[in-house]
Order: structure tokens, then C-alpha cells, then sequence
């Protein structure tokens, strides 16, 4: 979305003249409730590190803009299940009590990372015995139940398997569980199990593909496995969209830079996403946030930037009637992945400004691109 960013102008500052942009998202409609009239879910990720979930300033913005929130770490095998038989639940069911009593839904993420890097370290260790099919096939079940039995009916949509594709060549990724089973094969058993275990809840497949030229063999390898998935009648419900938008298509290898447009990006995530529906595939967004890298420094413009790049993207999104979840990977900029992940950093080394909110939980235009998609796209279908 390079192109997107680029030619980005200063949006209009929000609605109400004269307010900050923190006072009048105070005076404002809150997200969710923008959201609810058109059927749409609007929630955030919530972590238990840098300060989110710990911080009442924090959980009360969470409280007052979202209707439905996600862990963003506490649900992950490696958070559940850190040694074999050792579960930790805590983390997870304090999220969840809070998320209940405040009147917000949860959706769960994940069952299975298909990076090895993410699955438990113990998980790669694991000896399974002179059948090793039937002994990954016994762990996967064992994992499954315990999860989606511990949680049951409070979560009401699950990420299953998470990031598949390598986005390198479009292929299947290998890891611990894929190797005795064949790829396609764990993949399709993970959604089976999850059906068995948790049969009121939408099974999503969840990836982080974009419309870039950059992420071509993402999209590509994501309709493959999709279209492979139908044909063997995975139960699958729905493709997460990560939607991690913004400055990412100088980072595969640098061989885009250039031909990437903001028409051209748009059209070709279009294009994906009318393959994915066309499959009978529902559409959510599962983690948006706006990577600024390639932004100036200058805050007004960056932020003007982000806002730009995130209206465009979420106006032709959002117009799929049947995405009925909206949901960033954090609310304000303090605490974003980004400001640690230290891949791609902005050269000027700045922190990034990629969340509706700042660190002082000051709202930022991106939130009114939001609201404003919100506000503009069609009603969710009954
Ligand atoms: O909690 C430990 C802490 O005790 C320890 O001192 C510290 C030292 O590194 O690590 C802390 O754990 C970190 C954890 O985040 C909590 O902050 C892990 O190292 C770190 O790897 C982990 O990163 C998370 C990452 O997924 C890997 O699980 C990010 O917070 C999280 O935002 C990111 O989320 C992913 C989605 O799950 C899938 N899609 C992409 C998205 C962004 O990468």
C-alpha cells in the first residue's frame, strides 16, 4: 500500500471545529456503537505487555470504543501451553471476565501458527514415537479439546491456523506437525478437530496477504489453499484479513519499489477478495493497524498519511456486506507490536504512529477514518 501512502494529503481535521482531535473523539459516537448500526463488530487486540491491560486509562478507552476484543498473545499455544501439561489459563480468563463483564465479545487467536518459530519450542523437541502421524494427530486432538473445551461458548469465532502461506513462494509452510502429516493434511485436520470441539463458533483462517505487488505469491498461495480447502470440505468459515496495511512492500527484497500504485493495489486486493467471497469464503478483519516507515516525520502529515492510506483500504474492504468483524491490533500507538519489531524500523528511528490513538490515548485522524469508513459502508447482511 506504498502508493497509498505516498500520495497521501492532509485529511480535513474532524468533524467538530475547534476541538483537539482527543476531545472531540470524547464528544464522538463511539466506534462500536457506529459499528452496531450497520452490524459490524469493532474491537481491538488487548495485550498483557507495555502496559495495556494493566492501565485503566487504557482499558477504558478499550471499554468505551469496542464491542469486541481479542488476546493478543494470552490465547497462542506458546501462551496457553508453555511447557507440555504446564496450561496457564490465567492471563486468558482475566482478559475473557473482563471482556464479560463489560459487555464485550472475544474472539479466540490461535490454535495453530504454522511458523515453527511460533509453535512451542517443546513442540519441536517432542519425540512422537514410532508412529509419528498418530502421534501428532494425538497431541493436535489433545490441544484442541483442552482449549476449546476450557473456553466452550464464551468464544464465538477462532482463529484456527494462522499464517499458512510462506509469503516468499505462495507455499505451505513445514513445521513439527506438517512434516509426519503432509501440510494441507494438518491443516485440514486442525479445522476438523475445531469443528468437533468448538461447533458454534466461526472457524476463520487467518493470514496476513495485502494488495501490493510485493505480496502476489501471498495471494496467490492464500486462494490455493483456500481453493483446496473447499474441495476437500474443510470446515471453514471465513479468511482473516491481518491487515497490517501501510509501508510493507519495500520489505520483500526491495524488487517493487516503484511499481506499486494506490489504484493498482486496490484493484488487485479487490480482485482477491471477490476469489475469496466468490468461494463462499466470509471475510473479517482480524488485525489493522498502518505501518508508517515511509511516512515523513512531520506528525501532521504522517498521521494524515496513515489516515489517507487507512480510509482508502477500509471504503473498498468494509463494502463486503459480509465482513462482520472489524478489528485492530491495538488501540493506541504506545503500545503497538511495531514499536518493537525491529525488521523494517522507520530510518529516522521515530517511534511509528500506526493506531487511531496516541501514546497519551489522544485520538489521531486515523480514528476518524475509521469512523468515517464505518459511517459509509453499506449495512452487514442478516
Ligand atoms: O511476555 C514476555 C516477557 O516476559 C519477556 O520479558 C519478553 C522478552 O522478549 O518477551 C515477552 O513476550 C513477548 C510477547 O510478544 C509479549 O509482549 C514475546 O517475546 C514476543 O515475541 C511477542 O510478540 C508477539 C508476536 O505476535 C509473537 O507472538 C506480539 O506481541 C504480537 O503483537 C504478535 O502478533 C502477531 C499475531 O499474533 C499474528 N499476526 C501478526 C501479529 C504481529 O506480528
Amino acid at each position: 500500500m506504498l502508493g497509498a501512502l505516498a500520495g497521501a494529503t492532509l485529511l480535513p481535521a474532524l468533524a467538530l471545529p475547534g476541538l483537539s482531535h482527543a476531545a472531540a473523539a470524547d464528544a464522538a459516537e463511539p466506534l462500536k456503537e457506529i459499528a452496531r448500526r450497520k452490524g459490524l463488530r469493532f474491537g481491538t487486540a488487548v495485550g498483557g505487555g507495555r502496559n495495556q491491560f494493566g492501565d485503566a486509562a487504557y482499558r477504558a478507552l478499550v471499554e468505551r470504543e469496542c464491542g469486541i476484543i481479542v488476546a493478543e498473545n494470552e490465547m497462542k499455544w506458546q501462551g496457553l501451553e508453555p511447557a507440555r501439561d504446564a496450561y496457564r489459563f490465567g492471563p486468558a480468563d482475566a482478559m475473557l471476565a473482563w471482556a464479560r463483564d463489560k459487555g464485550m465479545a472475544m474472539r479466540g487467536h490461535n490454535l495453530f501458527w504454522q511458523a515453527e518459530k511460533w509453535l512451542p519450542a517443546w513442540v519441536a523437541r517432542e519425540d512422537f514415537g514410532a508412529d509419528p502421524k498418530r502421534g501428532v494427530e494425538a497431541l493436535m486432538r489433545k490441544h484442541v479439546k483442552t482449549v476449546c473445551e476450557h473456553f466452550g461458548s464464551a468464544l464465538d469465532s477462532w482463529d484456527v491456523v494462522n499464517e499458512a502461506v510462506d509469503p516468499a513462494d505462495g507455499k505451505l509452510r513445514q513445521n513439527a506437525l506438517t512434516r509426519p502429516l503432509g501440510a494441507i493434511e494438518q491443516i485440514d485436520l486442525a479445522f476438523r478437530l475445531a469443528h468437533e470441539y468448538a461447533p458454534h463458533a466461526q472457524l476463520v483462517y487467518n493470514d496476513y496477504m495485502r494488495g501490493d505487488a510485493g505480496s502476489a505469491r501471498h495471494r496467490a498461495g492464500v486462494l490455493a489453499l483456500l481453493a483446496e480447502l473447499k474441495k476437500r470440505g474443510t470446515p471453514v468459515d471465513a479468511l482473516g484479513l491481518q491487515s497490517h496495511i501501510g509501508s510493507w512492500d519495500d520489505i520483500d527484497g526491495g524488487k517493487n519499489q516503484g511499481t506499486s500504485g494506490r489504484q493498482r493495489d486496490l484493484a488487485e486486493w479487490r480482485r482477491f477478495l471477490d476469489e475469496v467471497t466468490g468461494m463462499g469464503y466470509g471475510l473479517l478483519i482480524t488485525e489493522f493497524d498502518v505501518n508508517d516507515r515511509r511516512l515523513p516525520a512531520d506528525i501532521a502529515r504522517r498521521d494524515a498519511g496513515v489516515a489517507a492510506a487507512a480510509r482508502d483500504y477500509l471504503d473498498l474492504t468494509l463494502s463486503y456486506p459480509g465482513l462482520r468483524d472489524f478489528l485492530l491490533w491495538g488501540m493506541s500507538d504506545n503500545i503497538s507490536w511495531l514499536q518493537t519489531w525491529d525488521e523494517a524500523p522507520r530510518k529516522d528511528k521515530l517511534p511509528m504512529r500506526p493506531c487511531p490513538y496516541d501514546a497519551q490515548l489522544r485520538a489521531k485522524p486515523l480514528r476518524e477514518a475509521i469512523a468515517a469508513a464505518m459511517r459509509g459502508m453499506p449495512a452487514r447482511q442478516a
